[in-house]
């Protein structure tokens, strides 16, 4: 069974349609890459997969399956438990997701004891554990999210991820804002995340380079829509669209993974 499944989704804002996916799914474990060019449609798709969308005036439909259960018909209360918990999303700019007013550690208390640890000492600990699990010292809780280096920060925000022990990680061009080698890193932590923990990723990108190091499968969105989709060596190695074929041509880089010349 796939860790998310999406039916026939339709995103619109009023009379305009900017997604219609017949089918994507998320496989249990695995690291789906979402790709294509600015406004195709990634970062829609990702909100309504988190409930978000209709907080920025879309209408949804259709049908996505997480856990045996349909998102789209969730009530509030259970798609903010689900959100919270069990589907986590990190974004280009996490430093902005985070409210500035608070340490990182408290931070961590107000969402692990919303979701289920019964003490602030308890919250604390595991706070501690899963910032050990992205390789960032503990003292970093006591520092407020201006005070993070982007890198620092979206390790914070993956370290929120492990703590409430999400399922799933919506990452929406996670590594775009960030340097080269700190990019490698995040990348890395997100491979090891899935290899460790059994994590499954929706791993969002306009950078083809960038998803077919990461990605077990590739998704090519254009216009709202998925215009190719298969095991990420092949879609490199032999794309069928002609839009693939452009932007795999577009990234020098790519065309060598896998390819042996
Ligand atoms: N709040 C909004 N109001 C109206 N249109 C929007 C809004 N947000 C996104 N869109 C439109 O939805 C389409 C898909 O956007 P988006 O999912 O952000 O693309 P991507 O993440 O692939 O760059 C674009 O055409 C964009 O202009
Ligand atoms: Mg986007």
């Amino acid at each position: 069974m796939p860790a998310v499944e999406v039916r026939d989704l339709s995103i619109a804002f009023g009379s305009r349609e900017v997604v219609h996916l017949e089918h994507l799914e998320i496989g249990e474990g695995e690291i789906l890459g979402l790709a294509g060019e600015s406004g195709s449609g990634k970062s829609m798709t990702a909100l309504a997969i988190l409930g978000l969308a209709p907080t920025v005036g879309a209408t949804v439909r259709g049908a996505i399956r997480f856990e045996g259960r349909d998102l789209l018909e969730l009530s509030p209360r259970e798609l903010r438990d689900v959100r919270g918990r069990r589907i986590a999303m990190i974004f280009q700019s996490p430093v902005a997701s985070f409210n500035p007013v608070f340490r990182v550690g408290d931070l961590f208390v107000r969402s692990l004891l919303l979701h289920g640890a019964p003490n602030r000492r308890e919250a604390r600990a595991r706070a501690e554990e899963a910032l050990r699990g992205v390789l960032l010292a503990p003292d970093l809780l006591g520092r407020y999210p201006h005070q993070l280096s982007g890198g620092q920060a979206q390790r914070v925000a993956i370290a929120l991820a492990l703590a409430l022990r999400s399922r799933v990680l919506l990452a929406d061009e996670p590594t775009s804002a960030l340097d080269v080698t700190v990019q490698a890193e995040i990348l890395q932590l997100i491979r090891a995340l899935r290899d460790e923990r059994g994590m499954s990723v929706l791993f969002i990108s306009h950078d083809l380079a960038v998803v077919a190091e990461l990605c077990d499968r590739i998704a090519v969105m254009r216009e709202g829509r998925i215009v190719e989709e298969g095991p990420a060596d092949d879609v490199l190695r032999a794309p069928r669209h002609e839009y693939t074929r452009a932007l795999v041509a577009a990234v020098p880089k790519v065309g060598r993974v896998g390819g042996g010349s």
